[in-house]
């Protein structure tokens, strides 16, 4: 009789028991979870695979909920799960601003980017890219910033090939070319190796960047010109030729151009 009662509870029930419980685990298990973050260090009793799996009809690859890798972490980073807002750096239209070429659709960019592949700087695969082409979404692999491959962004980096301080940029680019370029950016080597300044200190921004060439300076330690009391500023004067207003590593420079 027992087994008979039990094959009553209607199936609706159970399921909406199932859609309960669903609905309260992230909560307990963000609880139970040692490390506020969803990226590695899980507990054996973490539902944080919930926030980019699903476990059934998923849309996208890997049972991601959507079908591309960027809206899963544009749940966050849109500046509302995390402070670290990746969407707005993105949201730049790509015909007037210099974007890494990464599979994303955005109000002002739909993801389709113009440019030529294997350009001078040694680029290949030509892209666009997922998120997970850099990071690996699971934890921290001893790199930082979640990322597959060593980028030191520190004010002075003696450059090496082994073990090499910027080995993420080079999965795309040639790092010989780009360490020893003095056509592209005339003064990539002498900043790289002489000055050893890091990527970060002109180029800090991987993602995005509103204006020309991936130039943003690392405002932690590129400062205005003294002389001429403006700055940090970068102007393009088109291809290969440009114009910097700033102070960095105590050299001053007032309008320098290349
Ligand atoms: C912050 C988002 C996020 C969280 C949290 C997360 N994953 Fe993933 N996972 C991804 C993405 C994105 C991919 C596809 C890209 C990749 O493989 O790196 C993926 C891929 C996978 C894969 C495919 C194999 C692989 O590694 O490439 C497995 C299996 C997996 N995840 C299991 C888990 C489990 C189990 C958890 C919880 C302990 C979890 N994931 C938590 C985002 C996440
Ligand atoms: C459920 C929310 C959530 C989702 C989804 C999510 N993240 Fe995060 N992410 C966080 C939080 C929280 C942090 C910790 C920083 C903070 O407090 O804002 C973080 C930090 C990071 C960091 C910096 C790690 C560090 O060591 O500084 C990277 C890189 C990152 N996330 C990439 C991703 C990528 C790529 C995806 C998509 C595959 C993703 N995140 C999806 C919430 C999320
Ligand atoms: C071409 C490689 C590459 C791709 C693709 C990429 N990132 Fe990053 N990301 C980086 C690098 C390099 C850093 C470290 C920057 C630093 O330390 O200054 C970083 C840092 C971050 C951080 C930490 C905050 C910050 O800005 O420093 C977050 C969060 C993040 N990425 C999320 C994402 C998300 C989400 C995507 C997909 C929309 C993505 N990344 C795609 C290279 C990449
Ligand atoms: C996954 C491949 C990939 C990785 C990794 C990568 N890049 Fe790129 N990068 C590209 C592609 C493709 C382009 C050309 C995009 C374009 O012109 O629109 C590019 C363009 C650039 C540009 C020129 C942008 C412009 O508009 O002129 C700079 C600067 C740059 N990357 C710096 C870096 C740095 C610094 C790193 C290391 C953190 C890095 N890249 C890692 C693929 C990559
Ligand atoms: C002192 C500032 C500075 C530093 C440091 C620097 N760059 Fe650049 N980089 C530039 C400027 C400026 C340009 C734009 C040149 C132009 O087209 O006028 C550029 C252009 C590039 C390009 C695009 C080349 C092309 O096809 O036009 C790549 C890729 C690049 N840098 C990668 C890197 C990497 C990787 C590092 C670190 C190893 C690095 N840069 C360090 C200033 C810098």
């Amino acid at each position: 009789m027992r087994l008979a009662c039990r094959r009553v509870i209607p199936f609706s029930v159970v399921f909406l028991a199932g859609v309960f419980l669903f609905s309260v685990l992230p909560g307990w298990a963000a609880a139970a979870q040692t490390s506020p973050s969803p990226h590695g260090g899980f507990t054996n009793s973490t539902s944080f695979c919930l926030v980019c799996h699903t476990t059934h009809n998923a849309a996208g690859v890997s049972l991601e909920p959507y079908a591309l890798e960027s809206a899963v972490c544009f749940t966050c980073h849109n500046g509302t799960g995390s402070s670290l807002n990746i969407e707005a750096e993105m949201n730049l239209d790509p015909n007037s601003n210099a974007l890494h070429p990464i599979k994303v659709n955005l109000p002002n960019n739909n993801g389709t980017y113009s440019y030529t592949p294997n350009t001078t700087a040694g680029i290949a695969p030509p892209g666009p890219y997922d998120c997970s082409q850099c990071h690996n979404p699971h934890g921290d692999v001893g790199n930082g910033e979640l990322l597959k491959q060593t980028y030191n962004t520190s004010e002075y980096v003696t450059y090496s090939t082994s073990p090499d301080p910027y080995a993420q940029c080079w999965t795309c680019h040639n790092s010989n070319t780009i360490t020893t370029d003095k056509t592209l950016f005339p003064l990539h080597e002498v900043h790289i190796i002489t000055d050893r300044a890091s990527c970060s200190a002109c180029h800090y921004s991987p993602h995005g960047v509103a204006g020309p060439k991936l130039i943003r300076f690392n405002p932690t330690y590129v400062f205005p010109s003294t002389i001429a009391g403006t700055g940090p500023a970068y102007v393009s004067g088109g291809a290969n030729k440009g114009s910097c207003t700033l102070t960095c590593h105590g050299q001053d420079h007032n309008n320098a151009s290349y």
